[in-house]
């Protein structure tokens, strides 16, 4: 369980979602599959899109860590709260053989992951959902678990978000999330590239997560500190794109990588500074 600090910035930002340029260039997938030799149009597996279509840390590590923790089995069935290009939501249904319904708040994102998945011929265990989870497109008491990979941290109002997600969820059913969170106060220019770079709208603290998740009806919630872990990751990622530049930029050009480049620049940025950390949420709720 990770120290608390108790602080608790609400940082709003007045910037749209694509001021975070991780959104923009989704054509870099494309370029991937083709320098990787993968027909641009055809069958695909999940094999082939995992390197490139996980916004998270760890990629499919994370993924299996999620399969495990939740004991993911065939029949159950899986909402993902922020599912980006799908890259999870495939990996879950490939893996497991559960159900995913897959919520993305972007509709060009859920577009695009929704060509991917009918490319791995995967349409009949994954639903993809397009849609803002504060609005409650979830079914209602229908979900064995609900997952979310850097989603959460987007969105302004923690207290109706996790009782959106108590609602879908089954009696019994279990969470795990991972999420940005504040380890200490930011300073301004962090609160600019948190709310700008990275489109935050929430940091809350170790401790008001777990408090939110408390009043939203679960019990045995474990917090796992990611902070270190997730430093040297995005330190080690910033560091192998820029000595890869020379063949990203025949890859994908200018304004892609200098996009890319800038996005990593500010989540190692934040990550170093030491006030903004990240965390894995496990959480059951109250039958
Ligand atoms: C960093 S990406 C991660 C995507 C995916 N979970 C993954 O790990 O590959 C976060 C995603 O959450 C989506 N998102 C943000 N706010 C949302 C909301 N209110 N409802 C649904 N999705 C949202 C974003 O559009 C984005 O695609």
């Amino acid at each position: 369980m990770m120290q608390r600090s108790g602080l608790e910035p609400t940082i709003v930002s007045e910037h749209g979602i694509k001021s975070m340029k991780l959104y923009s260039h989704l054509d870099r997938v494309t370029n991937e599959l083709i320098a990787a030799g993968c027909d641009p149009n055809g069958p695909l597996t999940v094999a082939d899109l995992s390197p490139f279509d996980n916004l998270h840390y760890h990629g499919t590590d994370a993924v299996q860590l999620a399969i495990h923790e939740l004991d993911l089995a065939v029949g159950h069935r899986v909402a993902e709260v922020g599912s980006g290009l799908g890259g999870p939501a495939r990996f879950l249904a490939a893996q497991s053989g559960c159900h995913v319904t897959a919520l993305e708040l972007q509709s060009d994102l859920n577009e695009f992951a929704e060509g991917l998945t009918a490319r791995c011929g995967l349409t009949e265990i994954i639903s993809h959902l397009c849609g803002d989870a504060l609005d409650g497109p979830l079914e209602n008491n229908a979900f064995d678990a609900v997952v979310s990979w850097l989603a959460c941290y987007h969105i302004p109002d923690h207290t109706s978000l996790f009782a959106k997600i108590a609602d879908a969820l089954k009696p019994s059913g279990m969470i795990y999330i991972e999420d940005l969170i504040s380890r200490g106060p930011f300073t301004s220019a962090e609160s600019e590239l948190y709310g700008t770079r990275l489109y935050g709208q929430t940091a809350p603290s170790a401790d008001g997560y777990f408090g939110e998740l408390e009043r939203a009806g679960f019990t045995n919630i474990r917090i796992d500190d990611l902070s270190d872990d997730w430093a040297s990751f995005t330190n080690q990622r910033l560091a192998e794109y820029r000595s890869e530049r020379e063949r990203h930029l025949r890859i994908h050009g200018p304004d892609t990588v200098d996009a890319i480049e800038e996005f990593y620049d500010a989540v190692d940025q934040l990550f170093q500074g030491g006030n903004m950390g990240g965390i894995r949420v496990v959480a059951t709720l109250a039958a």
